[in-house]
């Protein structure tokens, strides 16, 4: 497919008001996207673990304008209060799906918003949010076309999600999902996210995912300045090739469920992102003490005790703590034990692999 094929043909149905409800979950990258070029093409491919409880539920409601407006026309809520600072993203992500959506300016959007984790806990909730909007536009879309196929609905989802946000077109569908052309992936793309296509051990299908919130304040560096710092940086080069490469070795360790070479490429992945932020020009460090302190105690637990369990960092301060749930309950002994003491108040949220963003019913309905 190319981008051409997400432009609409006259639509056939006209709306004049309507809502729709949609729950996105957030996701964590296994195979980090690190690096874009224009028009939200990642530099490499990515792979990740969609989430379960992690995620934001979007409603929108929608009211056909008399005349069509010469900008968009919406309004914002974030759990039940206006917001106002969101304003400048939802524009910039309007204007750049207005040529696949021609009906934005035809419509007055109320957008409301909620997330199920706390606000400023450090977890994006750009993946999330940016899927769950593009959801509700694209349920929009099939009232004006309703002979749509549930597979481009979702195909364009995760298209349009990706122009809000490059991982958010990965937090539409679950439970592992592949965005970025490789040859070795058929009907892998950079311009959506989709199912990883090969066989998947059973030992990753209910895999755990507690994240330990070690700074809950604002990032020093946003993640769109750490993509644009990958441009003429020293190491660019290497990393995209470092990570196709990964893409091509976890293929194997995806199929046996070898937990021990999972463990290594997956730290080394999250050691790589941050070691990309230490090494830009300028240069960030957006790990705290504490989250080295957490590393360094998860590797003497998996020493110790022989534990398949591991880490990954998004770009942020917060540890993911990943294990398969045959071991739970030790792993989530050893963190009460050993690593809440380095958490922000004590906090940390227990999430595992889900599949996949939800259509929610409203009140009434
Ligand atoms: C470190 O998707 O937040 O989490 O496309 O600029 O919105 P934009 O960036 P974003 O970058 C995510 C980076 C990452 C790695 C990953 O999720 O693959």
């Amino acid at each position: 497919m190319t981008e051409k094929d997400f432009l609409p043909t006259p639509y056939k149905v006209k709306k004049i008001e309507g809502k729709s409800l949609w729950q996105a979950p957030s996701n964590i990258a296994l195979i980090k996207y690190w690096g874009k070029r224009e028009n939200q093409i990642p530099a490499n491919p990515s792979l990740s673990f969609t989430l379960d409880t992690c995620a934001t539920t979007t409603v929108i409601e929608y009211r056909r304008l008399e005349k069509k407006g010469t900008d968009f026309d919406f309004e914002l809520f974030f759990e039940g209060r206006p917001m106002e600072s969101f304003r400048p993203k939802i524009e910039t992500f309007f204007k750049r799906i207005e040529v696949y959506l021609p009906f934005l300016k035809e419509y007055h959007f109320n957008i409301e918003t909620s997330n199920s984790f706390p606000h400023s806990s450090g977890i994006a909730s750009s993946a999330s949010g940016m899927a769950a909007l593009a959801l509700c536009l694209m349920d929009l879309e099939r009232e004006l076309n309703p002979e749509m196929e549930p597979d481009f609905f979702i195909k364009k989802a995760s298209f349009l999600a990706r122009l809000g946000s490059g991982s958010a077109c990965r937090s539409v569908e679950g439970d592992l999902v592949l965005w970025g052309g490789t040859r070795d992936f058929p009907k892998s793309t950079d311009l959506y996210a989709i199912k990883y296509p090969f066989k998947v051990n059973e030992v990753f299908k209910n895999f755990q995912d507690t994240i330990l919130l070690v700074h809950k304040g604002q990032k020093q560096v946003s993640s769109t300045v750490g993509h644009e710092l990958m441009h003429g940086h020293p190491f660019a080069a290497q990393r995209f090739l470092q990570a196709r490469n990964n893409l091509t070795l976890i293929k194997p360790i995806l199929a046996s469920g070898d937990l021990s070479a999972f463990v290594q490429l997956v730290e080394s992945e999250a050691l790589t992102l941050h070691a990309m932020m230490m090494t830009g020009n300028p240069y960030f460090m957006l790990m705290k003490p504490n989250t080295l302190e957490i590393i360094d105690k998860i590797w003497e637990f998996r020493r110790a005790t022989k534990t398949q369990v591991c880490f990954t960092l998004d770009a942020g301060a917060n540890v993911h703590v990943l294990y398969p749930e045959e071991g739970k309950d030790r792993v989530l002994q050893f963190i009460k034990n050993e690593l809440v003491a380095y958490c922000e108040n004590g906090q940390y949220i227990c999430d595992q692999i889900g599949v996949g963003a939800r259509k929610l019913i409203m009140k009434g309905e």
